[in-house]
């Protein structure tokens, strides 16, 4: 769902330079694929990015409708195959460089969500650009793949490592609508809907222009390479949808309270309706109202007798509540362009079907790799910034054994025996550059 249906202001950033990605939103329904490739010769990665280049489209017009578009990203070893002078690598940021792998003590992933224990070709040296195809049909999905197979086919110097199809209508594996509560970026042209909050710099997602410090912030060099580019976290989850199932099951009698126990866990009904807004029974109608569905806060509910403090959205943007540790929210925001693949399950089903299914978490933004870092550190695997002390993230931490839920009431409730949902399979940080650094990178 676009929640951004139109332009009230002449936009000022340079939109027909950035990747259209950034500002434009998935389509509903979406189909798609993710690609892979390694550069085995510097001759060829250039070639590769000078054939797709005409296939990325910019910005401009991003809030009119489009059937279909690539996005490309570079991984720091794929700067680095590409023969990026050594001045230039090093302008990028330190966890940037290190890669995903690298960080994953700071990011929580250890266990079963530990690099040891991730798909290939995640977490190796080989991973090198992300191609993404979005579309709003299967036709024009496969029209796109047909032109970039076209561009690709005789290329060498260049190895496809892995490619996922994903698709859906917008409502994700476990059955909730997703991807509609997105930051307005200042400057994009986008108008300011109720409850979204003020218009977050541009410079938090786009490099090259102020962020909300009023500094840009730090981008790799020469110019042409940074100004417009962002940085993309790319997360993929394997989804345990008929142990949500279970979980819903054991903790509640009815189908009425399992939908408002699912609703508390995510802080919003599966319809996507707020439970500030509905706290009481779903409002599907408020799930298809782009105008009213973020038009919420949380200073009026410090208790969360409504949205629980612990729910997924509620700690991933805890918007105008209030915060025991502080932080600045308008500099934590990131835009989401997550895709899920695999079949539902539905929520009747509670044996395993052993189907691969689940969601490619994909972050943008200035600072998507703090951010992420972050979010994933304090806010999805500790409890301590919103007062709940061990509590974690019910939708995406890894819970230890005896974890619980809190859910706010006069009593509260504590449900226990809350598992992991979702483990992770693998992941990468990219750097998407802009349309004018994709054909300097390409020389
Ligand atoms: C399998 C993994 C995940 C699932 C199933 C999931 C599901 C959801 C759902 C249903 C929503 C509410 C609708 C929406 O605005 O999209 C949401 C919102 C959100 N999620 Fe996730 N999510 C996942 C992973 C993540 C991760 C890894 C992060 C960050 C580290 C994250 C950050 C957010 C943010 C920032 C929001 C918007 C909150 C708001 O502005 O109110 N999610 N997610």
């Amino acid at each position: 769902m676009n929640v951004f249906r139109r332009l009230t202001r002449r936009p000022s950033l340079e939109l027909d330079d950035i990747q259209a990605t950034v500002l434009r939103a998935r389509p509903e329904p979406y189909f798609g694929t993710h690609a892979i490739l390694e550069i085995t010769d510097p001759g060829g990665g250039r070639e590769l990015l000078r054939r797709l280049a005409p296939l990325v489209p910019s910005a401009a017009h991003w809030d009119e409708p489009r059937a279909s578009w690539l996005a490309l990203a570079l991984s720091y070893h794929g700067l680095e195959a590409l023969g990026v002078p050594e001045g230039t690598l090093a302008s990028f940021p330190a966890n940037f460089r290190a890669g995903m792998a690298a960080r994953a003590e700071r990011l929580r992933d250890t266990g079963p969500n530990a690099p040891a224990n991730w798909e290939f070709p995640f977490g190796t040296p080989h991973v090198h650009v992300a191609v993404t195809i979005f579309a709003d049909s299967e036709t024009a999905w496969r029209n796109e793949v047909a032109a970039y197979e076209r561009q690709l086919h005789d290329l060498a110097g260049v190895r496809l490592l892995s490619h996922q199809d994903f698709g859906a209508t917008g409502f994700n594996v476990f059955g909730y609508r997703d991807g509609f509560s997105q930051p307005v970026v200042e400057g994009s042209g986008a108008e300011r809907l109720p409850g979204g909050g003020r218009p977050v710099k541009a410079g938090e997602f786009v490099l090259g222009y102020p962020s909300e410090t009023g500094q840009a912030l730090p981008a790799p060099g020469p110019d042409v390479l940074g100004r417009n580019g962002t940085y993309v976290v790319f997360r993929k989850y394997h989804s345990h949808v008929a142990a949500f199932n279970r979980f819903l099951h054991d903790n509640a009698r009815t189908e009425a309270e399992r939908e408002l126990l699912a609703a508390k866990l995510v802080g919003r009904w599966r319809s996507g309706a707020p439970l500030a807004l509905a706290p009481e029974a779903d409002n599907p109608a408020l799930g298809e109202d782009s105008r009213q569905i973020n038009n919420f806060g949380y200073r009026d509910d410090p208790r969360g007798l409504r949205t629980p403090l612990g729910s997924h959205i509620r700690r991933m943007n805890p918007r105008d509540g209030k915060l025991e540790v502080l932080s600045d929210v308008n500099i934590r925001r990131i835009i989401r362009r997550s895709t899920s693949y695999g079949q539902p399950l539905p929520a009747t089903d509670l044996r395993d079907d052993r189907e691969s299914r689940g969601l490619d978490f994909i972050a943008l933004g200035a600072r998507a790799i703090d951010n992420v870092e972050f979010l994933q550190s304090e806010w999805v695997n500790s409890g301590n910034f919103t007062g709940l002390g061990k509590e974690k993230d019910p939708l995406i931490s890894l819970q230890d054994k005896g974890a619980y839920f809190t859910v706010p009431g006069s009593p509260p409730r504590r449900i226990q025996n809350i598992q992991s949902f979702n483990t992770l399979l693998g992941g990468e940080y990219f750097f998407m550059p802009s349309l004018s650094a994709i054909n300097w990178l390409s020389r």
